[in-house]
């Protein structure tokens, strides 16, 4: 057996109940070495996801990942307050976990992207579930970032499918729909995984019930986050299962599943005050008819996948393991402040 080619990885979050899911997914994927986290604004504050991120770290026995902060605010305007009904009042389902002996590192989490690029030129590795503020600021400080990346995969979006903020707009790109526009118009390498895929790829309460059954604390404690999670997606599904957007992004970036639709198009984001934005505006027309390439058409916009995605982050998930004694306890119900 051939052992997988291992790549450094930046993964930016605002942690979140399917953030957890994908940070868990990397730790346990032999294909991604995690040099950073930076986390921003999204479903919790920037420092509460931190605060998340290293719990969540340490459960795993990975502590010494370090974790950088990123930005409270949007590029314009101020956070909004996160997603409480959506993923709790802590960001993880109100699990409550161990708090992390290790601290944030210092300087902000655009810092730490910039040097890992610099450290690791053509081969780090990006992958951004969360709004993109971080990812705009990283390309203002230093321009060359694109070039020093070898990709980035970013989970946002909706291209034929309805926004989930506004009938347009998905949440990551209605977040800092600017920070977005300046990430999608740079020349790298970018994949964008929209809710065309991610609510079309659920887990179900079956899935939940295996991750909750698994001798290992980290798929224990997911499983005790998709609880809340699979609440809020009841009233879109009409029974308990949950969409699966960050960790099919992360699964997408690794190599662990692929993409059976995935055209390279332009993609703009809308930054007018009107309905429309935040709405990713993908120039799709070549699925009607023969259509020549467009100027700036840079980005692959997955559409459809390959397999089915929900038994193959279970085995992943249950495939963790992490130093001696990772035996972290959590609870459920218990607020952290
Ligand atoms: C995205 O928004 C956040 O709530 C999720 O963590 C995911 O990154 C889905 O629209
Ligand atoms: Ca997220």
């Amino acid at each position: 057996m051939t052992t997988p080619i291992s790549h450094p990885f930046y993964l930016d979050c605002d942690t979140g109940i399917d953030d957890a899911l994908a940070l868990a997914y990397l730790l346990a994927s032999p294909q991604a070495d995690v040099r950073g986290i930076g986390t921003v604004s999204g479903n919790v504050s920037a420092a509460v996801g931190a605060r998340n991120t290293l719990d969540l770290l340490q459960l795993a026995g990975h502590a010494h990942i370090p974790v950088a902060l990123g930005a409270h605010d949007p590029q314009a305007g101020t956070f909004h307050g996160g997603a409480p009904h959506v993923h709790g009042a802590n960001g993880i389902g109100d699990v409550s976990l161990e708090a992390a002996d290790a601290e944030l590192v210092p300087g902000t989490a655009a810092e730490m992207l910039v040097r890992l690029a610099h450290e690791h030129p053509g081969q780090l590795r990006i992958l951004a579930v969360g709004p993109l503020t971080n990812i705009a600021q990283a390309l203002r400080l230093d321009p060359e970032l694109p070039r020093l990346v070898q990709d980035i995969t970013i989970m946002g979006g909706a291209a034929f499918a309805p926004g989930n903020i506004t009938p347009v707009a998905e949440a990551n790109i209605a977040n800092d729909p600017e920070a977005a526009a300046d990430v999608l118009a740079a020349d790298w390498d970018v994949t964008l995984v929209p809710l065309d895929v991610t609510m079309s790829n659920v887990l179900e309460e079956s899935h939940r019930q295996e991750l909750l059954a698994a001798g290992h604390p980290v798929p224990q404690a997911l499983g005790d986050m998709l609880g809340y999670y699979f609440r809020f997606y009841e009233s879109q599904f009409g029974r308990a299962c949950s969409a699966m957007h960050d960790p099919l992004a992360a699964a997408l970036a690794v190599g662990g599943v692929s993409a059976a639709v995935a055209p390279v198009v332009r993609v703009d984001v809308d930054t007018t005050d009107g309905p429309g934005r935040g709405q990713t505006i993908c120039d799709l027309r070549g699925r009607y008819m023969d259509y020549p390439e467009q100027p700036g058409a840079r980005c692959r916009v997955v559409l459809e996948l390959e397999g089915d995605f929900a038994p193959h982050l279970v085995e992943v998930l249950q495939s963790l393991s992490g130093p001696e004694g990772t035996t972290a306890a959590w609870s459920v119900g218990a607020a952290v402040a």
